[in-house]
Formats: C-alpha cells, sequence, structure tokens
C-alpha cells in the first residue's frame, strides 16, 4: 500500500506491506532509528513516538493507521542538526541516560508531559514516564531532568510572554 505520513513537519511516502508496523517503517523505510525496537508487544516503551502530540507505541500500530496523524520522532524535536532542545540537555546534564536505549522515548514522553503540564510534581513525571522502562539508570536522575526542563521551559515561556508583552504596547 502507498502510504504519505506526516513524519517530523515533512510529508514521507512509502509503498508499504499493510502488516508493516509503523516502529519498523520509521527504521526501514524512513531511516529514522531513533526509535528503539525493544520488546515489540507494547510493554517497555522503548518504540514511543509522538502521534498528534500523544505517546504511542510504534510497535503496536500498523504504519498505514498512522496515516493523517502527525508523528514526531526524536529526530524532530531537536532544533537544528547537531542541537539539543532543553529536554535533551537537561538528560545530558543529570546523566538521565546510559545505555540510551530508553532514551528516544523517555525525551517523547517528557516531551508530551511538559506540553500539557508546565507545572509536573515529581509524581505527575514518575505517572507520565511509568511506561517506559529503563534498564540502567534507576529512574531517578531521568525524573531530575525532566524537572530541570520544566523548570527551564517556564523561564523561557515566561521570558516569551513578557517580550510579546513589551511588544503589544509599544504598538
Ligand atoms: S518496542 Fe514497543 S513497547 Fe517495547
Ligand atoms: S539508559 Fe539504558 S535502558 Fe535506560
Amino acid at each position: 500500500m502507498k502510504v504519505a505520513l506526516n513524519i517530523n513537519g515533512e510529508t514521507r511516502t512509502a509503498d508499504l506491506e499493510p502488516r508493516k508496523t509503523l516502529l519498523d517503517a520509521l527504521r526501514e523505510d524512513f531511516g529514522l532509528v531513533g526509535t528503539r525496537a525493544g520488546c515489540e508487544h507494547g510493554v517497555c516503551g522503548a518504540c514511543s513516538v509522538l502521534i498528534d502530540g500523544a505517546p504511542a507505541r510504534a510497535c503496536l500500530l500498523f504504519a498505514v493507521q498512522a496515516d493523517g496523524y502527525v508523528i514526531t520522532t526524536i529526530e524532530g524535536v531537536a532544533p537544528a542538526p547537531g542541537e539539543l532542545n532543553v529536554v535533551q540537555d537537561a538528560f545530558c546534564e543529570t546523566h538521565g541516560l546510559q545505555c540510551g536505549y530508553c532514551t528516544p522515548g523517555m525525551i517523547l514522553t517528557a516531551h508530551a508531559l511538559l506540553a500539557r503540564n508546565p507545572h509536573p510534581t515529581r509524581h505527575d513525571i514518575v505517572q507520565a514516564i511509568s511506561g517506559n522502562l529503563c534498564r540502567c539508570t534507576g529512574y531517578g536522575q531521568i525524573v531530575e531532568a525532566i524537572e530541570r526542563a520544566a523548570e527551564r521551559l517556564r523561564v523561557v515561556n515566561a521570558q516569551e510572554a513578557a517580550g510579546h508583552a513589551n511588544e503589544e504596547e509599544r504598538g
């Protein structure tokens, strides 16, 4: 089947077997190997991507089912090639990753949380990442990274809001 998927802001086309999972299509047909293959049956969260901004397990979806939705993979969150965004930066600073296998899924899950809740409590963060397994870190530094990213995003958003208010005042 021919599909045209909206991935990271671009329309990507491919001719796929209808039974091909979104996970396999992203990795094999679109070269987006940041989406990890872990358990491949919906348990570990390594394959998490955002579908219309909400975390989804790419191993549980057929690629053809994702037609018509906005798909974001880890490759789509950095501001520019070679740069890191606020959440990625925070993970590096707190050593929120070791082998890195769970990291793309964790970061995308954190993005979705921070987009809907700019003031997450520790409990909110733990709940949000509860479907993403990490074998290495013990989770503490991941939670710390998301807290740090939330703090920084609040500062950035407040500065942007103040900037807009000043512009409006100046007319
Ligand atoms: S690879 Fe999809 S949940 Fe584990
Ligand atoms: S950093 Fe290794 S699984 Fe999370």
